[in-house]
Formats: structure tokens, sequence, C-alpha cells
């Protein structure tokens, strides 16, 4: 799959966000601002996943409930303006559901079994054979989801291509049976960093275990993390020759400090010897609490007006509501459905 798109003239850009816990810098850097900078020049819709959310949270739903305006106050707090973008609640459009159920006709389990991020969450997770169908199937209505918006474009983590080659898969099944082009194929828009290592280096950035900085993390929050940040265990006195590669701390640096050669500096430095964990510590945690602090303000602020963030979430979904039908009248064609 091709990584790197050119863009088009027009384009229709279309992700969203499992709503089952506050975003977090990983989605900052992978997604979140390029859907800031794109807002103005594509026509761009964000779903706040509640459903996906449930299909492995459904014994404890108000993990999903309690986040759906934390996410939408996460996105207005970073830039996403609603007057460009049009923000709605997954389970408020009820075509996507009807759309996985005719997909889920075009989809073998042998091939759900390969899907490589799937595959990887059944294990993580400890499902085995006990994994709920709703999540197994999750790609297929993450297919719904970019199809019924006839979208081209999808900034997401690197994670998430194994979901656009499948909806592809599904978007040619359906062009194929209708005999012309009903349905668009969609390409990844990644960015330059398009998976933040987690704080501890070990895993994957996770909402659920304490190793990512929330966008709306509180200073006292900020400063815990970077100081536990994992950098080179070898790089034992201030004077040794420190490595860069692995180091988390660098690679946050190069994610978020706006001096490029300031950091390139820190980084031979460092590779020299001389240059104390201490220090690239404090000058991380400076930086990202003058990038967090006006976002955590405004994030603050819109937590505040409740009524608003689900009056904004209403209107888009009513918009992206009658949207997502269009297609849906056109997959039910499909299959001689439309009889009246
Ligand atoms: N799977 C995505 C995640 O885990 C969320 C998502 C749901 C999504 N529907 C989507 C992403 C459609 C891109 C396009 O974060």
């Amino acid at each position: 799959m091709k990584q790197t798109p050119s863009f088009r003239k027009s384009e229709i850009i279309l992700t969203g966000d499992r709503a089952t816990g506050p975003l977090h810098l990983g989605h900052y850097v992978g997604s979140l601002k390029q859907r800031v900078s794109l807002q103005s020049v594509y026509e761009q819709t964000i779903l706040v996943a509640d459903m996906q959310g449930l299909t492995d949270n459904a014994h404890n739903p108000t993990k999903v409930s309690s986040n759906i305006l934390n996410v939408v106050a996460d996105y207005l707090s970073v830039g996403i303006d609603p007057s460009q973008t049009t923000i709605c609640l997954q389970s408020q459009l009820p075509a996507l559901a009807e759309l996985t159920m005719y997909y889920s006709n075009l989809v073998s389990i042998a091939r759900l079994e390969r899907n490589p991020t799937v595959k990887s969450e059944i294990k993580s997770k400890g499902f085995e054979r006990s994994i709920p169908t709703g999540f197994f199937t999750y790609p297929i209505s993450q297919a719904a989801d970019i199809t019924a918006f006839k979208a081209t474009l999808i900034p997401v983590g690197d994670d998430q291509l194994p979901m656009l080659e499948q909806t592809n898969e599904i978007v040619r099944k359906v062009n194929n049976l209708a005999g012309k082009k009903i349905l668009e194929e969609c390409r990844p828009l990644l960015s330059k960093t398009s998976r933040l290592p987690s704080t501890d280096g070990k895993n994957k950035m996770s909402k659920s275990m304490g190793n990512a900085i929330n966008i709306g993390a509180s200073e006292k929050q900020i400063s815990k993390a970077v100081k536990a940040m994992y950098t080179d265990p070898g790089h034992l006195k201030i004077d040794d020759p420190g490595q860069i590669e692995g180091n988390i701390v660098f690679t946050y640096l190069d994610a978020f400090h706006p001096d490029r050669q300031y950091v390139d500096g820190l980084k031979s430095h460092y590779q020299q010897g001389g240059l104390g964990d201490g220090t690239i510590k404090k000058i991380l945690e400076e930086c990202l609490q003058e990038m967090l602090r006006p976002i955590r303000n405004k994030r603050t602020e819109y937590l505040n007006d409740k009524a608003q963030l689900i009056n904004i979430l209403k209107q888009g979904s009513a918009l992206a509501r009658e949207n997502s039908e269009k297609v849906l009248f056109d997959v039910r064609g499909i299959f001689g459905l439309n009889i009246f």
C-alpha cells in the first residue's frame, strides 16, 4: 500500500478515534496535527468511535460513554474547528451498522484472522476463543466508517494500515458487484512520526497502560512522565558517551521541539559525553509544558461547557447521518434491495 500520498485537488478526509480514553501525544503527532492543517483545505469528517470502543468494553460501557465528550474536548483544544470539520458520533449514524452488515457477507473469517493489528490485539488482550464477534469484525465496521463518506484520505497511525487495506478490498468487491465505481478506495496519510513510542520505551503507547502523556495532562503529570522516561541505560556518568537510538527523550525532542538544529546539537553533545540525562529531560519538559499549557487550558474551558460539546456533536452527527445514508442507498441497490 502506498504510504505517502500526494494530495489531489479534492480529497475527502475521514478518520476516527475509539472513545476509550483521553487522547495522548501519540494521537497528536500521528494524526491530530494533520487534521488541523488539512481542515481548511479539504472536506473532513471525524468520528468519535463509540461503537468500536464497545467491541472490547461491552461489560464496562462507562469506559466508552464517559470518554465521548473528553475526546471531543481533545479535538477542539488542539484546534479542530467544528465549522470546518464535521465531528460526529458513530452510534448516531445507523447507516454505518447497516453497511457493516452488508459488507460482512463479503469478508471471510480467514481474511479477518489475517489482519495483523487485530491479531496482535487479540493476543495482548488474551481473548483466545472468547473474542467478542464485534471485536473480531471491527475492521469491517471501520470499512463502513470510511466508505460511508467516500473518503479518499485517512490520517492515521501505521497500526491502522491493515484496516485500510481491508477497506479497499471491500471497496473493490462492491464495485465489482456493481459493475461500476460506487465506492472510493482510500489512502493512508501517515505523519513523519507515525508511531510515537511509550514513555517507558517498552510498549505501544496505550490509553490504559499509563505510559502515555495525555493531551490534557496536568503540569505535574507531564513532569512526572518526563522524569521517568527511558533514556540510555548504559549512560551512567554524565561524561560517558550516550546513545541516541532508542533513547525516548530524543525521540520526543525530535517529535516536539521546534528547533531542529538545537536538537541536533544536543544529540552530538550527548553522543560525545558531557550531557546529562537530567538536562535533556529538563529541556524536553520545558518544551512539552509550553506546548500543552494552552491546549490544557482550552480543554478545561470546553469541558466546563458540556452543553456546547453536546451541541457540536449533535449537529455534526445530523449532517454525517444524512451523508452516510446516500452510500447506504447505493450499496443496498447493488443487492437489489431498493424495491420501494
Ligand atoms: N481504529 C481506530 C483507532 O483504534 C479508530 C477508527 C474507527 C478509525 N473508525 C475509523 C480510524 C475510521 C480511521 C478511520 O483509533
